[in-house]
C-alpha cells in the first residue's frame, strides 16, 4: 500500500468569522475547508487554533483561556501556549492557525505546512513519545508522518540510530520483531491494522530501551578480516570485534560482505535459545527494507548480544554438541533411510543429538524436516503445567517461549544454510538441542497424534486471516510475548511457502494454532520469592 502524501490546494487567506461575533469570553467554533477550528479574543487579538485536542480530540472551544495566553483542555488538563501551539503540560502541540482582520471579518490561512515540515515536527514528537513509552502518541504521531506522506520506515531508521546503543545486552526481540510487524505490516489493507503494527514496532523498541542510558560502542576502527572477527567474538571481546565491524564499514564493506562471518560466529556455539542466528535473519531484513544506513548500528547492537549471549554447549546438559560436530562426516557417508520425526520425540537431548549425527549422510532437509516436526509436536504437547507451577526450582522455569524458538530458529537456519550451505551440521545439531532440552516437559498422557487432531489446522487461509486478527490485537502488555507470536507465526507461514512434507506442515501449523491460544501468564511473583527463598536460606 503506498504512502500517499496530504496536499493543501486551498487558498492562502479563508473568510472566517465577522469580527464582533467574538468576545473576549466567548470563543466559538467555525469549520473551514473541513477543519475545525476554535477561534479567540485575547487582549485585543485574535488566536485561532485546531479545535480538537491533539491528546484526545475534545473541543477546545470549551477550555479556559487565561491571562497569559495559557489554554487548558479541560478534559485532561493539558496546556498550550496559544501564541505558539507549544504544549506546556501534556504531549502533543497544538496546531495554530495564522489569522487577521481586515474590515471587521477575521480571515484564517487554513493552510497547512509543507510535508517536510509536518514529517519533521512529528518525527521531533515521536523522540518524546518513544522516550517517555507513550503508545498512544507513538501511534498519533505515526499516523501524522503517514497523514504526510512518510513511511513508518523513515521513523524507524531514526530510532534505530537514536536507541541501539541503549541496549545494554545488544539486540533484543525489538529490533526483530519491528521487522516482522513491518513485514506484517505490508500485507494488510485495513488502515487501522496497518498503523497497530507500525506502533507496536516502535513501542516494543521504547519498552526495551525506556529509561537506559547510552552503552557506547567503542568509535576504534581496526582493517577488517574474518579470522580476526571469529576470534574477537570466541574471547568475548566486545571492543576488538566492533572495531573490526567499524573497519569493515568505514572501507566501503557492505552487510552483505559481512553476513557470511556473522552466521558463521553466531552458530559457532549453541548460544542462547539460537537467538545470535535469528536476530541476524532480521538484521538482514532491516537492511534490505531500510537502507544500508542502519546496517552499522544494527551490526553493533547484534554483535553485542552475541558476545554476551549464554554459550549453552558448555553447559553439562548440552556438552555432547561439541563431540557431536567434531564427529560430522566433512564429505557425508553413504545414508540410510531418514529418521522420521519419531526417532526425535520425547528423547533426551543426549538420543537426539545421537539419532541427528547417524543421519549425517542424508540430505540436511531430509533431517531438518523430521526435526522441524519433532519441535512442533513438542509444543503441541507441552504439559502447560509446567508453566504455571509457583513451587519449582529455577532449572524448570520453562514456558511456551522455550518451546516457540526452536520454529523460529528453524527458519533461520534454513534461510541462512541456503546461503550457507557447510553450516548444516552446526544448525542441524542445535536444532536437535532444541528437541531434546524439552522433551521432559511433555505431557505423557497426550500422543503426538491426539494433540495434532486437535489443534489441525483445516483452512489454512481462515487460520492465517484469524492469527493476523489475533496477533494485531493481542491484548498482553509485555512486548516479548506478543512479539514471539508474530514471529512464530511468521516463521511457520514463511516454512510452508517454503515448502514442508505434509507431516511437518500439519505439525508445524497445529503447533502455532496451539501457541495463539495461550494466555501467556507474565509475571511469577510467587515462583519468584519461592525460589528467593530457597536461594537465600542456602547461602551461607
Ligand atoms: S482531550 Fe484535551 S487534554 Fe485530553
Amino acid at each position: 500500500m503506498p504512502d500517499e502524501p496530504l496536499t493543501s490546494s486551498v487558498a492562502e487567506w479563508t473568510r472566517a468569522v465577522e469580527l464582533d461575533r467574538l468576545r473576549p469570553s466567548r470563543p466559538i467554533a467555525v469549520k473551514l475547508h473541513g477543519k475545525h477550528v476554535a477561534l479567540f479574543l485575547h487582549q485585543g487579538e485574535i488566536f485561532a487554533c485546531n479545535n480538537r485536542c491533539p491528546h484526545e480530540g475534545y473541543p477546545l472551544v470549551e477550555g479556559t483561556l487565561d491571562a497569559d495566553c495559557v489554554l487548558t483542555c479541560n478534559w485532561h488538563n493539558w496546556k498550550f501556549d496559544l501564541k505558539t501551539g507549544a504544549t506546556l503540560y501534556g504531549g502533543d502541540n497544538l496546531r495554530i492557525y495564522p489569522a487577521k482582520v481586515e474590515d471587521g471579518v477575521v480571515w484564517l490561512d487554513t493552510r497547512d505546512p509543507p510535508a517536510a515540515a509536518r514529517i519533521e515536527e512529528a518525527l521531533g514528537h515521536l523522540d518524546q513519545a518513544m522516550v517517555e513509552y507513550d503508545t498512544a502518541r507513538i501511534a498519533r504521531e505515526l499516523a501524522r508522518l503517514a497523514k504526510a506522506g512518510a513511511a513508518p520506515a523513515v521513523a524507524l531508521v531514526r530510532v534505530i540510530h537514536a536507541t541501539h546503543e541503549r541496549l545494554r545486552d545488544g539486540m533484543t526481540h525489538a529490533y526483530a520483531a519491528a521487522e516482522a510487524w513491518l513485514r506484517l505490516r505490508d500485507t494488510l489493507s485495513s488502515e487501522t491494522q496497518r498503523l497497530a503494527c507500525a506502533t507496536e514496532a516502535l513501542a516494543h523498541i521504547a519498552f526495551d530501551t525506556l529509561r537506559e542510558k547510552i552503552y557506547p560502542f567503542t568509535a576504534e576502527c581496526a582493517p577488517w578480516t574474518a579470522e580476526g572477527f571469529a576470534a574477537a567474538v570466541e574471547s568475548q571481546n566486545e571492543d576488538a570485534a566492533a572495531a573490526l565491524l567499524n573497519g569493515a564499514f568505514a572501507h566501503g564493506l557492505h552487510f552483505a560482505d559481512l553476513e557470511p562471518t556473522l552466521a558463521e560466529a553466531a552458530l559457532a556455539h549453541y548460544n542462547d535459545f539460537g537467538h545470535s542466528l535469528i536476530y541476524l535473519m532480521h538484521v538482514r531484513r532491516l537492511i534490505e527494507r531500510l537502507g544500508p544506513e542502519v546496517a552499522k548500528p544494527l551490526s553493533l547492537a547484534w554483535l553485542r548480544s552475541l558476545i554476551y549471549a549464554t554459550r549453552e554447549d558448555l553447559l553439562p546438559d548440552f556438552r555432547g554438541y561439541a563431540d557431536a560436530l567434531a564427529a560430522w562426516p566433512a564429505n557425508g557417508r553413504p545414508g540410510g533411510t531418514p529418521p522420521g520425526a519419531d526417532a526425535f520425540e520425547g528423547q533426551s537431548a543426549r538420543q537426539v543429538l545421537d539419532v541427528t549425527l547417524a543421519a549425517a549422510g542424508n540430505a540436511p532437509l531430509d533431517i531438518y524436516f523430521p526435526l522441524m516436526e519433532a519441535s512442533a509436536r513438542h509444543l503441541l504437547r507441552f504439559d502447560e503445567r509446567h508453566a504455571l507451577r509457583t513451587d519449582n526450582s529455577v532449572a524448570d522455569n520453562v514456558g511456551w517461549l522455550d518451546f516457540s524458538h526452536a520454529l523460529t530458529f528453524g527458519r533461520s537456519l534454513r534461510q541462512q544454510c541456503a546461503r550457507q550451505p557447510h553450516l548444516w551440521p552446526q544448525g542441524l545439531l542445535q536444532l536437535a538441542l532444541f528437541v531434546g532440552r524439552n522433551s521432559v516437559y511433555l505431557d505423557p498422557n497426550v500422543p503426538a497424534q491426539a494433540a495434532i487432531r486437535e489443534w489441525a489446522v483445516t483452512d489454512e487461509a481462515a487460520f492465517h486471516e484469524r492469527a493476523i486478527a489475533a496477533i494485531v490485537d493481542h491484548g498482553t502488555g509485555l512486548p516479548i510475548f506478543h512479539a514471539h507470536w508474530l514471529k512464530t507465526w511468521s516463521a511457520v507461514r514463511e516454512e510452508v511457502a517454503a515448502g514442508l512434507p505434509a507431516g511437518a506442515r500439519v505439525a508445524m501449523l497445529a503447533a502455532v494454532n496451539r501457541l495463539l491460544a495461550v494466555r501467556f501468564k507474565q509475571r511469577h511473583t510467587l515462583r519468584t520469592a519461592h525460589q528467593a527463598l530457597g536461594f537465600v536460606g542456602k547461602e551461607d
